[in-house]
C-alpha cells in the first residue's frame, strides 16, 4: 500500500529518496513520485508505473537538501501521474504525500474549496488544497497544516512541503502508519524503519492525532490536545543486509528456503537451557484465565490463526473463535465473560485489524499481538507481544510468516495448556517438533525441480484450481489456494474435501486441477474417497500426503510430524506450486498485480 519518504538536511535527498521508495516497492503500489528542492529550485517528478520508470524519468539537473517521495496504491482515481503523489496546490507552493483514505473529502471540497480547480481525482488533494485555503486566510503554514488535519475524517499520514519555508517538513498521522527518523544533521520520515534504515537506525513513533514539524536537527512534536511534548527516539534492530535478494531471483522464493531456519530461530528464541517453553508469565497467567480466546486477523495471517486455533484448544482446552478482522470489527459478536484476544499479523499494521484492536481496548480487554514487526503499531498498542522472528518478508505473498505464526501459537499454546496442567501440552515435545518440522520443510525445498514440473504439468493454461483436505487440511487447503490465485492469477478455492458435493464439484470437468491433502488421521480415508469423486468427472489430480497415509501413486510425499504441526510441512510444495505457476505465467512474483503487502487502509 502507499509508502511515505520525507528527508530534510542531506544534500543527496534525491537518491536518498529514490532508494528509500525501493525499499518501500515491497508494499506494492502503481505509481510514484518525488518532490525536491534546494533553496533556489524545486522539481516535481511523477510516473506511473515500477520506480525505475521515475528514476529514468528524473534528469540529472534534479538536487536538492530536502524533499518527499511517496508510491501510490490508486483508491480514489485510477494510476494516473496526475493522481499519483506529491499532489500539490493551486498555486504550486505546498506539496503532500499521503497514505489512507480520507473518508470526508466531498464534504470538505463542497464546503471550502467550490472555487478551487482541481487537477486529480484523489482524495489527498483536498488536503493539500485546504492547506492553501487557510493560508490563504492569514494563517502560518503550520496553523494551515493543523487546522486541515482537524478537520479530515478517516486515516492519513502525511508529509508536506511549503516550498515558502523548505526548511521544515509538516508531518502528521491517524491510523496510518508513519515514523520519524533522527540522523546526523539531517532527519527523516518514512511509513517504515526499513526504507530509512541505511540512513539512521534511531526512530521516533508518532501517536494517532499528532502533529510535528521536522527540521534538519529538530522534531517538534504537538499532540492531539495541540499540547507540545517530548518524545525520545528507539534503535531499530535492522541488517540492511536482511533485506537484500542476496542471489535468488525473487524474495519470495528466498523467503520459502528460509523458513527451516526460522524454525531453529523460533526455538532458539523461545525455549531457555533446560529445553522448557520460555514466555512472559503474566501473559500465560492472563490468557489461561480466559473462557474464551478470539484470533484476529486478515489473509494469511487468517488462515495461520485456523491452524492455531487446533492447537490452543487441544492444549488449554479454551475454546478458540478466529474472525476475519474486518468483519469482526463491525459486526462484533457477543463476547464471552472473560475473553482474550490475539492479534496475527505479518507486519503489524494491518488496518482492518488495527481497528478491532481500538474497540477491544476500549473495552479493557487483554490482547496480544503477534506480529513480525517489533514496534509496528500492533505491537506498540495490545497488552502483550510476541515476535515471529522470521526476519523481513518482503514478496507480497506470504510464506515465512504464515509458518511462523503457526509455529509461534504453538509455543504460546504449549506454555499457556502446561500452566494449565494439560496432559496433551506437556507431552507435546515442542522443541523436538520444530526440530523435526525444519528437517520435513527442507526435504520439500530441495525438491524444487520436481515441484517445478508439477505447476507445469497441472497449472499451465489453466483458468480455475481447487485445493482439497479436511481437519487441518482443510485450512493448509485454504492457504494453499490464496497462494496460487495472488500470484499466478489462476482463480483458485480452498475447499473442505466433503463439502466438494454439496455443490461446488459440478465445476469440475475434464482437466480441472485439485490439489488434495491427506495427512488427517481421521479423515484419510474420506478425502480419498472425495479424491475418486472428483477423478470420476474428469479431475487431474495430485496428492500431498505424508508418508503415515501415502499410497504409491501420490506425487508428493512429506515427512511425518505432529499432526497438528503438519501444516509446517504441508504448505511448503503448495507454495513452491504457486512460485513456479507465477514464473512461468510471465507474472510479477514478489508484487503482483493489484496488492499491498501491508494493507494500511480498510
Ligand atoms: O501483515 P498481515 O499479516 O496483517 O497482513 C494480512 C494480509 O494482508 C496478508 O496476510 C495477505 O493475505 C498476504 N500477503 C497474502 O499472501
Amino acid at each position: 500500500m502507499c509508502g511515505i519518504v520525507g528527508i530534510i538536511g542531506n544534500n543527496n535527498a534525491k537518491d536518498i529518496l529514490i532508494d528509500g521508495l525501493k525499499k518501500l516497492e515491497y508494499r506494492g503500489y502503481d505509481s510514484a513520485g518525488i518532490f525536491v528542492n534546494n533553496g533556489q529550485e524545486d522539481f516535481l517528478v511523477k510516473e506511473v508505473g515500477k520506480i525505475k520508470e521515475l528514476e529514468n524519468a528524473i534528469s540529472s539537473n534534479v538536487n536538492g537538501a530536502m524533499g518527499i517521495g511517496h508510491t501510490r496504491w490508486a483508491t480514489h482515481g485510477k494510476p494516473t501521474v496526475e493522481n499519483a503523489h506529491p499532489q500539490f496546490s493551486e498555486d504550486e507552493r505546498f506539496y503532500l504525500v499521503h497514505n489512507g483514505v480520507i473518508t470526508n473529502y466531498e464534504e470538505l471540497k463542497n464546503t471550502y474549496l467550490s472555487n478551487v480547480k482541481f487537477a486529480s481525482q484523489t482524495d489527498t488533494e483536498v488536503a493539500v488544497q485546504l492547506v492553501s485555503y487557510f493560508s490563504k486566510q492569514g494563517m502560518s503554514t503550520l496553523e494551515a497544516f493543523k487546522k486541515t488535519v482537524n478537520l479530515i475524517k478517516g486515516s492519513y499520514a502525511f508529509g508536506m512541503v511549503d516550498k515558502k519555508n523548505p526548511d521544515e517538513i509538516f508531518v502528521a498521522k491517524n491510523k496510518s502508519p508513519l515514523l520519524i527518523g533522527l540522523g546526523d544533521g539531517f532527519n527523516v520520515i518514512c511509513s517504515d524503519a526499513m526504507a530509512m534504515i541505511e540512513q539512521t537506525n534511531q526512530f521516533v513513533e508518532l501517536m494517532d492525532k499528532e502533529v510535528v514539524v521536522l527540521e534538519k536537527n529538530s522534531y517538534t512534536i504537538f499532540d492531539k490536545d495541540d499540547n507540545e511534548i517530548q518524545r525520545n527516539s528507539y534503535t531499530v534492530d535492522l541488517d540492511p543486509d536482511d533485506i537484500s535478494k542476496g542471489t535468488y531471483e525473487h524474495y519470495m522464493l528466498k523467503e520459502i528456503d528460509e523458513q527451516p531456519a526460522v524454525m531453529r530461530k523460533i526455538s532458539e528464541s523461545y525455549f531457555d537451557n533446560n529445553d522448557d517453553v520460555k514466555v512472559e508469565e503474566k501473559l500465560v497467567n492472563d490468557m489461561a484465565q480466559a473462557d474464551r480466546i478470539y484470533i484476529v486477523a486478515a489473509g494469511t495471517s487468517y488462515h495461520a490463526g485456523l491452524v492455531g486455533k487446533t492447537l490452543i484448544e487441544e492444549m488449554t482446552d479454551i475454546p478458540v473463535d478466529v474472525k476475519v478482522a474486518s468483519e469482526f470489527g463491525y459486526h462484533m459478536p457477543k463476547l464471552s465473560k472473560h475473553p482474550f484476544f490475539i492479534f496475527l499479523s505479518q507486519s503489524g499494521e494491518t488496518a482492518d485489524s488495527r481497528q478491532v484492536l481500538v474497540k477491544v481496548k476500549e473495552l479493557n480487554l487483554p490482547t496480544l499481538t503477534i506480529t513480525n514487526v517489533k514496534d509496528s503499531t500492533l505491537w506498540r498498542e495490545s497488552t502483550y507481544q510476541m515476535q515471529l522472528f522470521a526476519g523481513p518478508e518482503i514478496a507480497v505473498a506470504s510464506t515465512k510468516a504464515y509458518t511462523a505464526q503457526i509455529a509461534i501459537q504453538a509455543v504460546l499454546a504449549k506454555a499457556v495448556g502446561e500452566k494449565m496442567n494439560s496432559q496433551k501440552a506437556k507431552e507435546l515435545d515442542l522443541k523436538e517438533e520444530l526440530a523435526l518440522a525444519a528437517n520435513g520443510m527442507q526435504s520439500m525445498v530441495d525438491e524444487k525441480e520436481m515441484l517445478k514440473k508439477l505447476a507445469h504439468e497441472f497449472f499451465i493454461n489453466q483458468a480455475h484450481a481447487f485445493y482439497i483436505g479436511r481437519g487441518v487440511d482443510y485450512d493448509v487447503s485454504l492457504e494453499a489456494a490464496l497462494k496460487l490465485k495472488e500470484i499466478s492469477y489462476i482463480h483458485t478455492e480452498g475447499f473442505a474435501a466433503g463439502e466438494l458435493k454439496h455443490g461446488t464439484i459440478s465445476l469440475i470437468e475434464e482437466g480441472t486441477p485439485v490439489v488434495a491433502f491427506i495427512n488427517d488421521p481421521n479423515t484419510s480415508e474420506h478425502t480419498r474417497g472425495n479424491i475418486k469423486e472428483v477423478q470420476a468427472r474428469g479431475a487431474n489430480v495430485l496428492v500431498i500426503s505424508n508418508e503415515k497415509y501415502k499410497q504409491d501413486s501420490d506425487q508428493i510425499v512429506l515427512s511425518s510430524i505432529n499432526e497438528m504441526l503438519e501444516p509446517l510441512i504441508s504448505i511448503i510444495p503448495a507454495q513452491i506450486l504457486a512460485y513456479y505457476a507465477s514464473l512461468e505465467r510471465g507474472n510479477d512474483v514478489d508484487q503482483p498485480r493489484n496488492l499491498a503487502k501491508s494493507v494500511t487502509v480498510e
